[in-house]
C-alpha cells in the first residue's frame, strides 16, 4: 500500500512538471529583449522606415502580412501572437499589439530581423528567403505598427 502510495505521488509529480514545462510554450518573451547581433545593433536601430504612417503601403503590407508573407499563420490575423502555427513555438511569435514592445523596438531592428530571421527563434528570414522583397518587408513593417495597442 505504501510502495503504491509512493508511485502514485511520483506520476502525479511527473504529470504536474510537465504541465508546467508546457506553460512555458505560448509564453512572450521579453519584448525590449533584442535578437539583432550586438556588433549590428547600432547601425540596425539608426535605421529608418521610410513607408511609415504612409497609407498605401499599409495596405500593401496588410496583404501580404495576411497572403503571401505567411505572416499571419504565426502572429496571428490580429498581430496577438497567436497564430495556430506559432501556438507550439518557444519563444511565441510577437505579439504586435503589445505598447511595451513598441517602446522598446525601432523599425530597423525589425527590418533586420525579417532579412536575417531570428537568431534562436522560429521567426523566418522572409527577404533573404526571396518570400518577400526588400521593398514589401518596410510596407509589412508599416502595417505591424498599426497593432500597436490593439
Ligand atoms: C513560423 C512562424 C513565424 C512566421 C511565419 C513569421 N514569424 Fe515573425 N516571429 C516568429 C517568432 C517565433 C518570433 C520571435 C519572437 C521573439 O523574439 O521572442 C518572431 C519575431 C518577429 C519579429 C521581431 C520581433 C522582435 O522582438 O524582435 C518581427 C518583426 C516579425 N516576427 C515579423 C514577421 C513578419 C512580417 C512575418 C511575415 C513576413 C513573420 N514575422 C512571419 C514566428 C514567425
Amino acid at each position: 500500500m505504501k510502495y503504491w502510495f509512493g508511485s502514485f505521488m511520483l506520476f502525479v509529480m511527473v504529470v504536474l512538471s510537465s504541465h508546467a514545462a508546457n506553460a512555458e510554450v505560448g509564453k512572450e518573451n521579453d519584448p525590449c529583449k533584442t535578437r539583432v547581433p550586438a556588433d549590428q545593433l547600432a547601425a540596425a536601430k539608426a535605421e529608418k522606415n521610410p513607408l511609415e504612417g504612409n497609407a498605401a503601403a499599409i495596405a500593401a503590407g496588410k496583404a501580404i502580412f495576411e497572403g503571401k508573407g505567411t505572416c499571419f499563420t504565426c502572429h496571428g490575423l490580429g498581430g496577438h501572437g497567436d497564430g495556430d502555427a506559432g501556438k507550439v513555438l518557444d519563444p511565441s511569435p510577437r505579439n504586435f499589439s503589445n505598447a511595451k514592445f513598441w517602446d522598446c523596438k525601432t523599425n530597423g531592428e525589425m527590418l533586420w530581423i525579417l532579412r536575417n530571421g531570428s537568431p534562436g527563434t522560429a521567426m523566418i528570414p522572409a527577404v533573404s528567403t526571396g518570400i518577400i522583397t526588400e521593398d514589401e518587408a518596410k510596407q509589412v513593417n508599416a502595417y505591424e505598427r498599426t497593432f500597436k495597442g490593439k
